[in-house]
């Protein structure tokens, strides 16, 4: 295994860092300070010819001005929040609106824009970067000071692992996510069509024009949600049924059924034989196809398009805290959390 880290760029005098993961097969990530980002992964195709396959920048300024969470931790609480308001305890919080009338992805300027402090571990069999932050009690409206660690590992068995840890002084909410964008072509001047995903759920989380949940759980069965077997995303991009909830392509929470132990979901890329294979301690899955892509800076000669990535989001469903039956995402003052995600990268 391999660490080296090298400057990305400065922000408010400080210097972020990028820092490189590498094993011994020549898999390797790159992640920095700024939204405990990811910037790089690069895999192997079936050729052995290595690629970036995550939409990414090589410099921190187009970071700063893409709103689309590229490669970002997102918190403190992933997806929309209805009209942003929430109670615990009888106490009703407020968070800012920032789409629409909800709050989405933790309200502005939230995990994604944060300058993260960094710890790296170096085993023979894995490297990992350890980003923590404090997010100060109120934080976008959020009660308790939250104390959160995001870990990337990379393993001499080919996963990269994500792992969510946090604490706080007050109840609060908590269900950050992994905003990273794949295109396992590795050629941004290509879209998704082609990629092949498969997720093991048989009820997705029904939205309503602006994203938000309705709170109603659809069968999959018959419909373009189904994806228990393996289908392309050019399906759900041409698909003329369903067109009440499809909104040229997915924004939508898959719940899983957990009925396979190895695999949660599965994008793989036939042309090139690249694909990841996800697992997650989260009880959902959220697919967004890039459908609102268009004024992000451009990463190739080209301008930004829709469907060049899809974000395959592991967390807990969103808005799980109007929806009793959308899971749990109360943290309790001396809770220890942990989630975990695991990616097979084959
Ligand atoms: C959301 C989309 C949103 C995108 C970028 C996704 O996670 O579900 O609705 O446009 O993030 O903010």
């Amino acid at each position: 295994m391999k660490y080296w880290r090298q400057e990305f760029g400065t922000i408010d005098g400080q210097t972020i860092w990028q820092h490189w993961l590498e094993n011994s097969q020549g898999y390797q990530m790159a992640v920095i300070d700024y939204g405990a980002t990811i910037t790089n992964l690069v895999l192997p195709d079936q050729a052995g010819q290595f690629k970036n396959v995550v939409i990414g920048y090589d410099n921190l300024a187009d970071y700063i001005k893409q709103d689309a969470y590229f490669g970002a931790t997102v918190g403190r609480v992933a997806g929309r929040i209805a009209q942003g308001t929430f109670k615990l305890d009888d106490q009703t919080y407020h968070a800012p609106i920032n789409n629409g009338v909800n709050t989405n992805h933790g309200g502005p300027n939230s995990f994604e824009s944060q300058i993260w402090q960094a710890t790296v571990t170096e085993k023979s069999d894995a490297i990992s970067v350890s980003f923590a932050l404090t997010s100060p009690d109120g934080a976008n409206g959020f009660p308790g000071n939250l104390q959160v660690t995001t870990t990337y590992t990379l393993t001499e068995t080919n996963d990269w692992l994500v792992d969510y840890a946090a604490t706080t002084d007050k109840k609060t909410l908590f269900n950050p996510t992994c905003h990273v964008y794949l295109n396992l072509t590795g050629d941004f001047d290509q879209t998704v069509d082609n990629h092949q995903l498969l997720i093991n759920s048989d009820y997705y989380g029904e939205i309503q024009p602006d994203g938000l949940p309705t709170g109603r759980l659809a069968l999959v069965e018959n419909t373009a949600f189904d994806l228990n077997h393996a289908r392309p995303l050019a399906d759900a991009f041409n698909s003329q049924a369903e067109q009440n909830q499809l909104v040229n392509g997915y924004d939508h929470p898959f719940l899983l059924t957990k009925k396979n132990a190895n695999v949660d979901a599965q994008l793989t890329e036939p042309t090139s034989g690249r694909s990841i294979t996800i697992t997650t301690e989260g009880n959902a899955i959220v697919i967004y196809t890039a459908n609102g892509f268009g004024s992000e800076p451009n990463l190739t000669n080209q301008p930004i398009k829709p469907h060049e990535a899809v974000a395959i989001e592991a967390q807990m469903m969103p808005d799980a805290i109007h929806h009793p039956d959308f899971g749990n995402i109360v943290l309790d003052v001396d809770q220890a959390y942990h989630r975990q995600t695991k990616y097979h990268l084959n």
